[in-house]
């Protein structure tokens, strides 16, 4: 659709365009994707307000930011997503300053840990990466209406092909403990999210679900050999695997400019109108059924009754209601 591709880079997304005057708002900023889409977008004059859990590495990302940008116009923001409290205490702080988010984009994420409890006892992943961004977007949700084409991005993966969301047993209570199964599962609730985003406020909001691909970054700080051994006996697997991929496990690495592509184009492209709601990868609009490692998605993904299910949970565990008006 745009002739952009698994390559492509943030800069080549962002050519020509002047963000001067947007502001864009992105979790998980103290390295990584988070890190480059921040810079990237504060190269093209956006403003761009920067949240973590970690002072200190927030702290050195922003530097790095201005060594690289000098003309950066960060803000920043200490948000712990496996702490609803924190997130509370953030929205609130937030909102009380009467400004606007033209884009959100929920990159924080953690993958494949070993079983661990969030604040409020949600299962760590699901907790973090799903229950913590839902809670986060909805209290945002007055400052991203009064945005200027406003829209919410959030980071899934490939790893939904692993598992659809538990709506039993989401915090694996009864359910025995698996680390890929649950990222699969917290990467398919990204999805579904987006997708009731959309159902519910698609007239004024675009949203987005993105796989970046396979970049190198402090994602994998959990994996262990026999991690990857099973991760590579699963994309070995794969009927939709590349043949390479089929023989080697091997997935294709992507640089940091590539890999923060697909967010940041999601992120300020117009072009994306009609699809609102789309699973991305490769700065492409997912294919079902398609390569994981490129832009394909399992249409389990895409079930409006689980979208609204998950919704309805994710109410209920956070204890709050948010009706669309
Ligand atoms: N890299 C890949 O190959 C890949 C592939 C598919 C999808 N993704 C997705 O891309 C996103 C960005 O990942 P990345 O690769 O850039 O990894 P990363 O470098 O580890 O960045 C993740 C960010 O999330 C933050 N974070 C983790 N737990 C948090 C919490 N409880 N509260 C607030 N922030 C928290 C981390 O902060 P701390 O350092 O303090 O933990 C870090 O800033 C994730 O959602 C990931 O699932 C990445």
């Amino acid at each position: 659709m745009t002739g952009y591709g698994a390559d492509t880079t943030t800069g080549e997304v962002l050519e020509g365009l002047d963000l001067t005057g947007r502001h864009f708002m992105i979790t998980g900023a103290s390295s990584g994707l988070g890190e480059e889409s921040a810079r990237s977008l504060s190269q093209a004059g956006a403003t761009v307000t920067i949240l973590a859990r970690n002072l200190e590495k927030l702290e050195a990302a922003k530097e790095r930011i201005q060594g690289s940008v000098p003309s950066a116009d960060l803000r920043i923001g200490i948000v712990d997503l496996a702490d609803l409290g924190s997130i509370r205490v953030y929205a609130e702080s937030f909102l009380a300053k009467g400004v606007a988010i033209d884009v959100l984009i929920n990159n924080a994420g953690i993958m494949a840990c070993p079983f661990m409890k969030t604040t409020d006892g949600f299962e760590m992943q699901f907790g973090t990466n799903h229950i913590g961004h839902f809670l986060l977007t909805n209290l945002l949700m007055p400052a991203i209406k009064a945005g200027e084409n406003p829209r919410i991005i959030n980071l899934s993966s490939a790893g939904h092909t692993h598992s659809d969301v538990n709506l039993d047993d989401p915090n694996f209570d009864t359910t025995e403990y698996s680390a890929w199964e649950s990222y699969g599962r917290s990467k398919s609730a990204n999805i579904h999210f987006t997708r009731e985003l959309v159902r519910r406020y698609g007239k004024q909001i675009q949203s987005f679900a993105v796989h970046p691909g396979v970049i190198l970054t402090d994602l994998g700080r959990h994996l262990t050999p026999e991690l990857m051994e099973e991760m590579t006996e699963r994309v070995k697997a794969r009927s939709t695997s590349s043949a390479e991929a089929k023989k080697t496990g091997g997935l294709p690495f992507k640089s940091m400019e590539a890999g923060a592509a697909t967010q940041v184009w999601a992120a300020t492209t117009n072009d994306l109108r009609p699809n609102n709601g789309a699973y991305l990868g490769d700065c492409q609009v997912g294919i079902e059924g398609g390569n994981p490692s490129e832009n394909g998605y399992l249409s389990y993904i895409y079930n409006e009754d689980t979208a609204k299910a998950l919704w309805a949970l994710s109410e209920k565990l956070v204890k709050q209601e948010f009706p669309t008006n």
